[in-house]
């Protein structure tokens, strides 16, 4: 009924948060964000994992890099072991070394992909029972997912995301529990829902409104399920299916294209016993 990773999770305070570029399609330097409104939604978003058991860890902002807050691009993580990002956009590829300084002073041993290779971590890999489900086209090379296995040595299941308004795997998917997850085909070709149909016995299927709002972007703690936003028809399956509902509003970050789980990174991954 629920996950047995999702409690411990990595934050990053949107000191220096702003739309200062462009790389997807939701970001518009013209469409200013509200600095207090950003400080308000993330301690909101802070206390709401809180309050439904989380533990969280911060680490330091950096005046550079204003999508440092969006902590599931950090890496991938498997017990101690981290694997940094390689970000797409060289509007973010200074954050890998604060990400790799911050995993090495917290005890986890790091191994680098190769440098012609991009991957931007659990923004596109989410585990599934014993399975790691990893996105790319849009954030992360295809070619990334074998070397990826061989690292964390676990099975991954490569999905093509189609749509680039839904640019990251954690826009489409979010586990609920080793039968259940929410999806957004949309997303998806064909084949990658045929996967994901083999994969997941009970779907909660996003219609494209739901899924463009960023439904599936949501952090699972224990039983409580901490949205960006919740249409009626979503948040009375959730509740049927014995999940608590939190909606937590993000709006200024969906300026940038993030949503709640964006602005997390699970800690407590390890991969191979994900049920
Ligand atoms: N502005 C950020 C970017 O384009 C948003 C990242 C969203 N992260 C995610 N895991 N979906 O990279």
């Amino acid at each position: 009924m629920t996950l047995s990773w999702g409690r411990k999770y990595l934050m990053c305070p949107p000191k220096h948060f702003g739309v200062l570029y462009e790389i997807n399609p939701w970001m518009h330097r013209s469409i200013e964000v509200t600095p207090d409104d950003a400080q308000q939604q993330w301690h909101d978003l802070v206390s709401n994992l809180e309050a439904a058991g989380a533990e969280l860890e911060f680490m330091e902002p950096a005046v550079e890099w204003p999508d440092l807050v969006f902590t599931a691009n950090a890496g991938l993580v498997s017990g101690s072991q981290f694997i940094p990002s390689r970000f797409r956009h060289p509007e973010r590829q200074g954050e890998t070394p604060l990400n790799i300084e911050w995993f090495a002073s917290n005890g986890f041993t790091i191994t680098e992909l190769p440098d012609d290779i991009v991957n931007e971590g659990a923004g596109d890999a989410l585990p599934f029972k014993d399975v790691l489900v990893s996105g790319w086209r849009w954030r992360s090379d295809e070619r990334s997912h074998p070397l990826v296995s061989d690292l964390l040595n676990v099975q991954v299941n490569s999905i093509d995301l189609v749509d680039p308004r839904l640019y990251h795997l954690d826009l489409t998917f979010c586990p609920l529990s080793d039968r259940r997850a929410i999806i957004a085909p949309l997303g998806w070709n064909p084949a990658g829902r045929a996967m994901i149909d083999a994969l997941v016995p009970e779907p909660l299927v996003l219609d494209d409104e739901e899924a463009l709002a960023f439904c599936a972007n949501s952090v699972l703690v224990d039983t409580t399920l901490v949205m960006p936003s919740c249409s009626s028809r979503v948040g009375r399956q959730l509740e049927a299916w014995g999940y608590d509902v939190v909606v937590s509003p993000v709006n200024e970050f969906l300026k940038a294209g993030g949503g709640c789980r964006c602005l997390t990174l699970a800690l407590d991954v390890t991969l191979g016993s994900v049920a």
